[in-house]
């Protein structure tokens, strides 16, 4: 006789059981059921695939959470199976083909080290150790193949969650999916009670909390929110180059600091396709040339000798964009680096020197009209949100904090204040019958 767990799913709930993939990323408004549908998802395989050697785990951040949370739910759906045995001192549930599901806190994580897992839960990834993940439960999936699936509300961008949210959107091999259901689509929340719930938070904690929002915990971000918005709208995902458009590049040249370049093409809708991103420092020009000849080798092929991580993407460029102290004549050689960049076949051209505030403001406005490829602009992606405001102690805004952030958000701000579309309509054709080592772009023609 089939086994029947006493759960009805809710209707968004059910897609998530049926949709899944190996690795899953669930992504909901605070009670939306989450939790609930964690643990029904892990009895449900348990009844499927398991047997006397099956295990499971389902992780909490702390196991007084794991306990508190998730063990009533096992009893309660678990519990309605004639048979089910729980070792409540050791937090285990023994399902009545033997399969077992354990809770865990991930406070103590290393202390599972060396047994194998067929499934495991990951509740609230936000509030775990990255290492959890990589060192602990992911080797104990191997033997197996188990599955994992992520589930919690949206903490910021510098965490585990927010890592695997942008890996599944970036897989291409299917073993990744995800969801996202935020308050206003679920209406598993009554209207009252959620105007109730923002009247008591500020905005941005609300976007959290119920819109799934990971800007949201950036207060004075520039553009945490504008990137939300492309991540709603489909916008950050695989991307591929177009072959008929040239790839212009927009620098951030650092001295001492990072340099930071961004790789795209302008379609002639006036959408960007954002390629690329690349930053490194310590570094001469020539390391940047390399990268950029590296990358315009034939997709696939293999990377020069030193250069192990570099890939061809069979990129053809058009303009290369440079903020305008390129000009300034270095003090040892007595050459400008827009000179020295011409000789190693980079022929930049000079980004207007406007206020950084109207920088800031053009970046704001272009942003909507970007297209992210999630993998190779991931580190970009994750600077452009957490580039904010610095404070006084009194609480003005004083401008834009410089730390890591700053270069990737300088160099697309050079590119939507210098790029010449004007030009660029111009490179295409051509662009398409030069060799992928042919760097030259249009020169800026001495424009002050
Ligand atoms: N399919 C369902 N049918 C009935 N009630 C449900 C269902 N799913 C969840 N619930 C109820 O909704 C509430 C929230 O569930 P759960 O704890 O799983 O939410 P959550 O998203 O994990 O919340 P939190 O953000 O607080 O962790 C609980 O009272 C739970 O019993
Ligand atoms: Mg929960």
């Amino acid at each position: 006789m089939p086994c029947v767990i006493p759960y009805t799913p809710r209707p968004l709930q059910r897609r998530f059981h049926e949709q899944r993939t190996r690795f899953c990323v669930l992504l909901c408004h605070r009670r939306f059921g989450k939790t609930v549908a964690a643990v029904n998802d892990l009895i449900r395989e348990a009844l499927r695939r398991g047997g006397e050697d099956w295990r499971a785990a389902y992780a909490a951040p702390f196991l007084g959470q794991a306990k508190a949370v998730a063990w009533d739910y096992c009893r309660r759906f678990a519990g309605a199976l004639p048979g089910t045995r729980f070792l409540e001192s050791e937090l285990v549930c023994i399902l009545p083909n033997g399969a077992r599901i354990r809770l865990v806190g991930t406070e103590n994580a290393d202390a599972l080290r060396g047994l194998y897992l067929d499934d495991l839960v990951l509740d609230e990834p936000a509030d775990m150790e990255r290492q959890v993940w990589s060192q602990v439960f992911r080797p104990m999936l191997a033997d197996r193949q188990g599955r994992a699936l992520f589930c919690g509300t949206p903490r910021g961008t510098d965490n585990l969650l927010y890592d695997v949210w942008q890996e599944s959107g970036a897989d291409t091999s299917g073993l990744w999916s995800r969801f996202r259901f935020p308050a206003s689509v679920t209406g598993y929340l009554p209207g009252a009670e959620l105007a109730a719930a923002r009247r008591a938070m500020d905005e941005s904690e609300y976007r959290q909390e119920f819109e799934c929002s990971f800007a949201a915990a950036l207060r004075g971000s520039y553009y945490a929110a504008l990137l939300d918005q492309a991540e709603s709208e489909g916008r950050i995902t695989r991307l591929a180059p177009d072959p008929a458009l040239p790839v212009h590049t927009a620098w951030d040249l650092g001295m001492d600091d990072a340099t930071a370049i961004w790789f795209f093409q302008a379609e002639p809708s006036g959408a960007w396709r954002m390629l690329d991103y690349y930053e490194s420092g310590g570094e001469g020009l020539a390391h940047y040339a390399r990268i950029l000849r590296g990358k315009a080798a034939p997709a696939g092929s293999g990377a020069p000798g030193d250069l192990p991580f570099l890939a061809g993407r069979g990129f053809v460029y058009g303009q290369h964009i440079a903020p305008r102290d390129i000009r300034v004549r270095e003090l040892g050689t007595g050459q400008s680096r827009l000179e020295s960049a011409a000789a190693l076949g980079i022929r930049f051209s000079v980004a207007p020197g406007l206020p950084l505030a109207d920088g800031i403001d053009a970046t704001r406005r272009r942003i909507p009209r970007l297209w992210f490829d999630a993998e190779h602009c991931a580190r970009g992606i994750r600077a452009l949100r957490a580039y904010r405001r610095q404070w006084r102690r009194h609480g003005e805004a004083t401008g834009p904090l410089h730390d890591w952030t700053s270069h990737a958000a300088d160099a697309l701000r050079y590119a939507a204040t210098g790029f010449r579309p004007d030009m660029a309509a111009g490179t295409a054709a051509p662009a398409r019958a030069r060799t992928g080592y042919d760097m030259f772009g249009e020169d800026s023609g001495g424009r002050p």
